[in-house]
């Protein structure tokens, strides 16, 4: 078995729109109150050639079986800054534990490098334990909390 990590072509949409749905619905279940984004090919496709986005594939044997979509942004202030972002990265539930978010996140951060970004960050929904265990591992910690609450109707 050989896993490959690529930057996204055409030819992967329709699996990654699959994924892309599942990692949505997975973070709903877990409680993000947010819609899901458009997860049609054609959305995909928009994100394809996008300045600054990656949206990467993890192939094993040729077959996706993960993917991850990062992006820099520029900020701008009185030193402008770069600083990059992983808005989502999946594996199939079959293929877990074997390295291929690892991978992921390490083609993704080669990337934001070359966007020219000294720093990544990402939200975790509080009770998504394995991506908090995931996250730990790759050499994440906490630095800022969001705090919500509802407002009556
Ligand atoms: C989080 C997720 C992407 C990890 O994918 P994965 O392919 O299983 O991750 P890897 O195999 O590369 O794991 C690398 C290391 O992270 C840690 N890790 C990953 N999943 C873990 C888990 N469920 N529990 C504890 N540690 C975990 C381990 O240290 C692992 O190394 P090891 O297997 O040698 O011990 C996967 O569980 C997933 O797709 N979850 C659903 C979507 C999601 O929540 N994404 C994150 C949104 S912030």
């Amino acid at each position: 078995m050989s896993l490959r990590i690529e930057a996204a072509r055409a030819e992967h949409l329709p699996a990654l729109a699959a994924l892309r749905a599942a990692f949505w619905k997975d973070q709903n279940e877990k409680g993000l109150r947010e819609p899901a984004p458009g997860c049609a090919l054609e959305d995909l496709a928009k994100l394809l050639g996008r300045a600054r986005t990656h949206l990467l594939v993890a192939l094993l044997d040729g077959e996706p079986v993960g993917y991850l979509l990062g992006q820099t942004k520029v900020i701008p202030g009185v030193v402008v800054q770069k600083a990059s972002s992983v808005e989502e990265v999946m594996t199939l539930p079959v293929f877990r534990r074997e390295g291929a978010a690892r991978r992921l996140v390490e083609a993704a951060l080669g990337r934001f490098r070359d966007d020219g970004a000294d720093r990544v960050q990402l939200r975790v929904l509080v009770e998504n334990d394995e991506a908090h265990a995931f996250w730990r591992r790759m050499g994440f910690e906490p630095y800022l909390t969001t705090l919500e609450r509802k407002l009556p109707p």
